[in-house]
């Protein structure tokens, strides 16, 4: 043959193989259309079988199509260990190490949405190569109480801070081709009971507080994946729940991706096939302690679900849009043949990890600028307490880690100090229960291995011959403290902490107190202690991320994304509603009046108030401005200020807009955050920050009209580098 007509014929071949290639396979098609083409070639049992799990972590494709399974992994903070198929236990691989990121509240102490784009993208890439096409993260459930054991996991107690931190998390994950799955939908602001607790609370508080996060996440972020939340709410469970999942998130706000339910979430067949729900993890397998291994074809929406549409019981219009949702994820993530490959456990997402933890690590108090440490004047460290050495991506719950390397707070000083000259002593002063140990159920005492008398002793001794004492404490992830599946006693240091820091103050003024938690601690000693930091669970880099602070290498820049109450009846979960509830509810009587709400209602000063952290440098504000003194319904306002770096070193500061509704129909708090803005400012540097203020910043939520109004009247717009140290104000008038 001719190579013309040879190649003549190949061309042919070629162009016909395509013209049969099926729409569903079809990448220049668009998804719809695939999806609908994949939709129409599946039986009846392909389609009850992708919507629920076929092992711990994934749901099973089409194998006869070609269509892959899903792969789900948590979250929120770094990739998941493989583990076994039916078994939450490790599967004992030995290339799935990650990088652990600094916990959620780390991310929000930043007030740095370019943070939270480089956290989505450098993790979205670590699931990507695991071949994870679903990021069990991130959590977005509002801090209501210090108590939650999983406040770490979150972003803060303003609805308006963690819907802009969430948005670009979301937004980065996804373009790696990865889903972020968000959760907890919604209501899940305790762990105790969390699995039947029904949560009672009014349509202004959901929508005012518990739900713009989500709201964000799904409609701004464009979130292909949700996960029901444990508990109740109508009576109803989240994974089921035809007012959440229904009608306010698919047909209110247009949902188009799927609703995974949480592990163990689903409880009722009928309810699951019509409320929301589009796929089922987690259900009666030995890895939630009860029922059968290997069970899932006894999952409520696997053989009892065919046999009601076998049966003529019930049709099969919901399960076509649970479907249609699953393969639009398959088509958005594992069958998107453009998406990049990602990578794991690089340096770059190492020092991602390090460069996010230094913009979050928060320095609460810093008299007569104690720190950054002068390596001229401390020539020998005593560092103090077990939280300098005890690893925090272990714990904690499904958020554990298997990492490559986490560089403690202890090595981290180490290192710097080295070359510096300094000198380190350290002694543990407390101790907790052993790491191994804080699965088990009545775990040994601290008391019954060590003698806390002992250690503490020493620890004061060492502190009388310090040039500098720093006390690296706080929680440790272990059961009670921040840890899913139980919330905190009460807001005090465990193990005996507080002792150790008043005896060593007692001995040594030259303290400085480093707390690692994602949640608010009591803190009795606070005055007598003259340096204090809030440094979160930080992950991979969290020694190297805290040393930077320390040394004056990086300047702090983080800003609390929730108030630290000086005690629990500060807080209005606790005063006015209740917390965890009788068992069956909880009420959430505090409405609308969460965290800064109720402080600055009832005029109660916070120990340190949200939106608070300070720099090693000074910053002046100017006046504000406002462009125009009044504004119309669909119209905005701007204002603007100037704020100028008053000190001798670079920094960054978080320049906080709040809006205050001066007299309206209904109750509202006094102020709320509805803009923010980090500025980095040179020694002398001046910038004007600009806000804009439109309708929506103004609005509450009627809830007798079920809608947003924005009432004319008189308004504030409030400049402030916290919710308490206020800068300036500007009135106008919405007409
Ligand atoms: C948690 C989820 C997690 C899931 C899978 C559940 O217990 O609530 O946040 O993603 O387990 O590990």
């Amino acid at each position: 043959m001719k190579l013309k007509s040879f190649l003549g014929l190949a061309l042919l071949a070629a162009t016909s193989a395509f013209a049969n290639t099926p729409v569903y396979l079809d990448a220049t098609k668009p998804i719809e259309e695939r999806v609908e083409d994949a939709l129409a070639r599946m039986t009846t049992e392909e389609k009850v079988a992708i919507i629920h799990a076929q092992s711990k972590f994934s749901s099973p494709g089409v194998p006869r199509l070609g269509i892959p399974e899903n792969w789900m992994t948590d979250g929120p903070h770094g990739i998941r260990q493989e583990v076994l198929w039916d078994e939450w236990q490790g599967a004992g691989w030995t290339s799935d190490s990650c990088t652990a990121f600094p916990a959620l509240t780390a991310l929000a102490a930043s007030w740095n949405p370019e943070m939270s784009a480089l956290y989505g993208k450098s993790i979205g890439e670590e699931a990507r190569y695991r071949n994870k096409n679903v990021l069990l993260g991130p959590g977005c459930n509002i801090y209501r109480t210090p108590l939650n054991g999983r406040n770490f996991e979150y972003m803060g107690e303003d609805p308006y801070l963690a819907s802009r931190m969430v948005v670009p998390y979301i937004q980065e994950v996804q373009k790696v081709g990865v889903a972020a799955c968000v959760k907890h939908f919604a209501l899940n602001n305790q762990e105790i009971n969390r699995g039947v607790i029904n949560v009672i609370v009014d349509d202004r508080a959901l929508r005012e507080i518990y739900l713009p996060a989500f709201e964000a996440a799904v409609k701004e972020g464009g979130a292909w994946a949700i996960m029901g939340a444990y508990n109740k709410y109508k009576g109803q469970h989240c994974c089921h729940n035809q007012y959440l999942l229904n009608d306010i998130l698919k047909k209110e706000w247009g949902f188009d991706g799927v609703v995974v339910s949480d592990w163990g979430g689903v409880h009722d067949t009928k309810e699951a096939i019509t409320n929301g729900l589009d796929m089922e993890f987690g259900s009666w397998t030995d890895g939630m302690r009860f029922g059968a291994s290997n069970a899932y074809d006894k999952y409520y929406l696997a053989q009892p679900y065919l046999q009601l549409i076998k049966e003529g019981k019930v049709g099969t219009k919901e399960l076509d849009d649970k479907v249609r949702r699953v393969l639009r994820l398959t088509f958005r993530t594992t069958m998107n043949p453009n998406r990049p490959y990602g990578s794991f456990a690089t340096e770059e997402h190492a020092m991602a990890a390090r460069t996010i933890a230094q913009e979050g690590i928060v320095m609460l108090k810093n008299d007569n600028n104690f720190f950054p440490i002068d390596t001229k004047r401390v020539k020998r460290i005593l560092v103090v307490g077990e939280n300098a050495e005890h690893r925090m991506t272990i714990g904690g719950g499904s958020s554990s880690l298997k990492v490559k390397y986490e560089l403690s707070p202890l090595k981290g000083i180490l290192a710097r100090a080295k070359e510096a000259g300094v000198e380190v002593v350290y002694k543990t002063g407390y101790a907790s229960p052993a790491v191994a140990e804080q699965d088990v159920k009545g775990a040994v005492a601290p008391e019954k291995i060590f003698d806390l008398d002992q250690l503490r002793a020493e620890a004061v001794e060492a502190a009388k011959d310090a040039d500098l004492v720093i006390f690296i404490g706080g929680l440790n992830k272990n059961d009670g403290q921040d840890c899913e599946g139980n919330d905190r006693k009460d807001m005090s240091l465990p193990y005996g902490q507080d002792r150790v820091i008043e005896e060593i103050a007692a001995v040594n003024k030259n303290l400085a107190v480093v707390i690692i938690s994602g949640n608010a601690v009591a803190m009795p000693w606070v005055d007598k202690v003259p340096t204090i930091f809030e440094a979160w669970y930080n992950g991979t880099e969290a020694g190297s991320a805290l040393a930077s602070i320390l040394f004056g290498d990086v300047n702090p820049s983080g800003k609390l994304p929730f108030t630290f109450p000086v005690k629990l009846d500060d807080v209005a979960a606790h005063k006015l509603g209740e917390h965890p509830g009788d068992g069956v509810n909880v009420r959430y009587n505090e409405s609308i009046f969460v965290g800064y709400r109720y402080a600055d209602k009832e005029k109660i000063r916070p120990l340190f108030p949200f939106g608070h952290g300070l720099s090693y440098t000074t910053f002046e504000y100017g006046k504000p401005t406002i462009d125009s003194k009044t504004m119309t319904a669909d119209g905005k306002v701007t204002v603007s200020v100037d704020v100028k770096n008053t000190g001798s070193r670079t920094g960054k500061e978080v320049v906080q807009l709040y809006v205050a509704d001066k007299k309206a129909s209904l109750a509202r708090p006094v102020k709320e955050l509805k803009g923010f803005d980090k500025v980095e400012l040179a020694p002398g540097e001046t910038k004007t920050v600009t806000f804009t203020i439109d309708k929506k910043a103004l609005s509450f939520y009627d809830d007798k009209r079920q809608e947003w109004i924005a009432e004319p009247g008189k308004f504030e717009a409030i400049i402030g580098a916290s919710a308490t140290d206020i800068k300036g104000k500007v009135a106008f008038e919405l007409k």
